[in-house]
């Protein structure tokens, strides 16, 4: 049965070509005020609305952003705040072409009768909430899955994430923002590359079945995959080169190219790290624009730079410039150190 084009199909697809544009990427700033806390404590500085406020202003603010980064995901109290000068954040991104995101999970729960699985919160009230968010400016979402391999994955689970996934993009597609669709597959675990493959495969069927069976447009999503790694706690290391093939090999078989991008996250990986394993993917043509939505890789020395203190704020903004530079080179294969 044919689906009837949705109002905002047009303008869908041409926001994620925007954001998948050449030599761009998204900067991930969704931290939720708990984890944003986190990161404030590692450099001593106290989790108050405002501290969160100046933080985020330093990356907002930050001169010739939008030259590498597309997208900018905040979390529900960023998309309203404004600079010290008052300047909506939202003004700040677009004055710089970067288009304004949103988080709209509600976080991660325990599943019952599960071996420490969880689910992700969050529909109920989303197509009012994603309303708001588009009139408040933001054009694509953001809603993140977990699949934690040390416990499994069940197939309750993987189902569950998958289904979660597809009608939250339904959703916010009806209400003109592009989704994410993050099924993170964590890190964590002693398990080796084949099989996060093999998990990342099982992951990627689920969640493209239940994305068609939404009807969803596929080519006004876009994914954020993690990269096929042997687990962090396996004690071995794989070559860019051998991330680049078991992730691209896992992508080609499971993701259509009407997919206009795949943007990985960085999932606690080093920042050179991701940048390498960026760019090495990005030595062969792809289907989709192959890029990043990274968190930690861009913000890990930018918040060090910054230690919470005005005078450090040029420096931190160098900072981020450097890591978003390096990343846009990757993304077109050319990063060279
Ligand atoms: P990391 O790049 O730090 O993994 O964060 C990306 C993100 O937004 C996870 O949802």
């Amino acid at each position: 049965v044919a689906v009837k084009a949705g109002a905002y199909d047009e303008e869908l697809i041409a926001t994620a070509n925007t954001i998948a544009s050449k030599g761009r990427g998204i900067l991930a700033m969704d931290e939720s005020n708990g984890t944003c806390g986190k990161r404030l404590d590692s450099i001593g500085v106290e989790n108050t609305e405002d501290n969160r406020r100046a933080y985020r202003e330093l990356l907002v603010t930050t001169p010739g952003l939008g030259e590498y980064i597309s997208g900018a995901i905040m979390f529900e109290e960023t998309l309203y705040q404004s600079s010290k000068a008052g300047k909506p954040f939202v003004d700040c991104l677009k004055d710089q072409g970067i288009v304004p995101g949103i988080k709209v999970d509600k976080g991660l729960v325990p599943m019952a009768n599960s071996n420490g699985e969880s689910w992700c919160q969050g529909l109920d009230g989303l197509a009012e909430r994603c309303a708001e968010y588009y009139k408040q400016g933001a054009r694509f979402a953001k809603w993140r899955s977990v699949v934690n391999i040390t416990a499994g994955p069940t197939d309750k689970a993987l189902q569950d994430c998958a289904y979660g996934l597809a009608r939250y993009a339904a959703i916010a597609q009806d209400n003109g923002l592009v989704p994410i669709v993050e099924p993170e597959i964590l890190l964590d675990g002693e398990h080796d590359i084949d099989t996060t493959l093999e998990v990342a495969s099982r992951t990627w069927a689920q969640t493209f079945k239940y994305l068609a069976d939404q009807d969803v447009l596929f080519e006004g999503i876009l994914l954020k995959p993690s990269m096929v790694t042997p687990g962090a706690d396996s004690g071995t290391k794989c070559s860019p080169e051998t991330v680049a093939e078991y992730t691209l090999k896992m992508l080609n078989r499971r993701v259509p190219p009407a997919v206009p991008g795949i943007m990985f996250l960085s999932g606690g990986q080093s920042e050179l790290e991701s940048t390498l394993n960026l760019n090495a993917m990005n030595q062969t043509p792809n289907p989709w624009h192959v890029s990043f939505s990274y968190a930690r890789a861009l913000q890990n020395t930018v918040l060090k730079t910054w230690q919470g203190d005005e005078a450090n704020v040029d420096a931190a903004q160098t900072a981020l410039i450097g890591r978003a530079k390096a990343n846009s080179m990757a993304q077109l294969g050319q990063y060279t150190g």
